[in-house]
């Protein structure tokens, strides 16, 4: 394999320009380099901003680029509507059509410069269809990108007789994470049931946790109090995720304080969702409109690691979407009111190491001896890159170039001589 050398490179947390020599896949110097070993090929980013792979932490790849082709519309715009739509859908879904669709957002993903993906499976379908598709979709693109794939009883574990046996037969099937969903069970006793399980079953088989929890405008949703507390009893915060979570968003800040607290204690990871969550949570409030987006801000200055997630692209729940984290990013920052100095790299870090550490990721960052994952975005600074919504210029993996993006030229003609604008200073 040819060697790459990345030349005037600006990382993050530094303001000199390093360069960063990659041999046989893998990260060999990062410093200065004068002599370039013989057969390298050399990219000069000039000053511009090259940082590891951006991670989605949470999308629902079975589900991605149906919104055009699904039953019926969506009168309520809520979660629990899209749910039901989705599952009026879903025995109509294909392999064929799951691993298509995946395949293309994957190809989105990559182009985004997204090269770490925690994907849901909904296990409450009986076919199991989409578990299978996703085990074997995860085997045939490892060498682009790497998927982690969560067991996710859409309906709850306890609505149906037959759903706590598939998901443990997803568990057989090779899924990586367990998940679960405790505000969709029929009782609070159900959902704190439908926690306990997640937590049983992920010390049994030694998986990492993500449950969707607490996904509701409902102030009265504390399921996340439940899986605080067990993180702490089991010792097990560090492997947890809790997702989505939009009813904290609506708790009374004293009760906030407290979970929060919990949450710190527990070492617990959560992922945020904005764009679709924006749109489905709290719909029943009126005015003022209620964010519906976990206390991002809030958790992060006490100690809470939190990551940003895509969540649905073009699906039921959200029909939007290009499988771009900066774009999820930018919502969060304006959502959250984040746009302070330190907070904006907080953003950044949200996309990137703070979503490593959730999805528990070794060989993941811009250091010698690590696997040669990179991208380089055509700006210098994380500022400019979540205003100008950068294009990746060269998405590097394993050491080699899978996507070179071209940014747009804009040519102003209304003069004699044309100039061109690129909304750089
Ligand atoms: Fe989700």
């Amino acid at each position: 394999m040819k060697n790459l050398l990345i030349k005037n490179a600006k990382l993050r947390y530094t303001n000199e320009l390093t360069d960063i020599l990659i041999c046989d896949g893998v990260f060999q110097k990062i410093k200065t380099i004068a002599d370039p070993p013989a057969d390298t090929e050399i990219i000069d980013v000039a000053g511009n901003l090259v940082t590891p792979p951006i991670i989605d932490p949470h999308v629902h790849l079975d589900a991605v680029l149906v919104a055009g082709i699904l039953p019926r519309k969506n009168k309520t715009g809520t979660l629990l509507e899209s749910i039901d739509i989705w599952s009026e859908w879903k025995p109509g879904l294909t392999k064929k059509t799951l691993k298509e669709n995946a395949r293309k957002v994957i190809d989105w993903y990559i182009a985004n410069g997204v090269l770490r993906v925690r994907t849901h499976a909904d296990t409450t379908d009986p076919t199991l269809l989409t578990v299978e598709s996703l085990v074997e979709l995860k085997e045939e693109v490892k060498d682009l990108i790497d998927i982690q794939i969560v067991g996710f009883p859409q309906d709850g574990i306890y609505t149906r007789p037959e759903n706590l046996g598939l998901l443990k037969e997803a568990i057989a099937m090779g899924i990586d994470v367990i998940g679960g969903a405790p505000h969709l069970e029929y009782t609070r006793e159900d959902g704190v049931r439908d926690v306990e399980t997640v937590f049983d079953l992920a010390e049994k088989h030694d998986k990492l946790i993500d449950i969707h929890i607490d996904e509701t405008g409902d102030p009265h949703s504390r399921f996340i109090e439940v899986m605080a507390k067990e993180s702490i009893l089991r010792g097990m915060g560090e492997r947890a995720t809790g997702s989505h979570t939009t009813a904290m968003h609506n708790y009374d800040n004293d009760y906030a304080f407290k979970l929060i607290g919990n949450l710190a204690k527990a070492k617990m990871n959560m992922i945020v969702n904005p764009s679709a969550n924006l749109l489905l949570q709290s719909r029943m409030s009126g005015y003022p409109k209620s964010r519906a987006i976990a206390r991002a801000d809030d958790m992060l200055a006490r100690g809470v690691n939190v990551s940003i997630g895509h969540d649905s692209v073009m699906d039921p729940w959200y029909s939007l979407g290009k499988a771009n984290l900066l774009q999820q990013a930018f919502l969060m920052l304006h959502a959250g009111h984040m746009n302070g100095s330190e907070q904006l790299q907080q953003i950044f870090d949200m996309i990137t190491t703070n979503s490593a550490k959730t999805l528990h990721l070794d060989n993941y960052g811009i250091e010698e001896g690590n696997q040669a994952d990179l991208i380089i975005f055509d700006a210098a600074t994380e500022d400019d890159v979540l205003r100008l919504q950068s294009e990746c210029t060269y998405v590097i993996r394993k050491g080699k170039i899978i996507c070179q993006t071209t940014p747009a030229r804009r040519k102003l003609t209304y003069q004699e001589t044309p100039s061109y604008v690129d909304f750089k200073l």
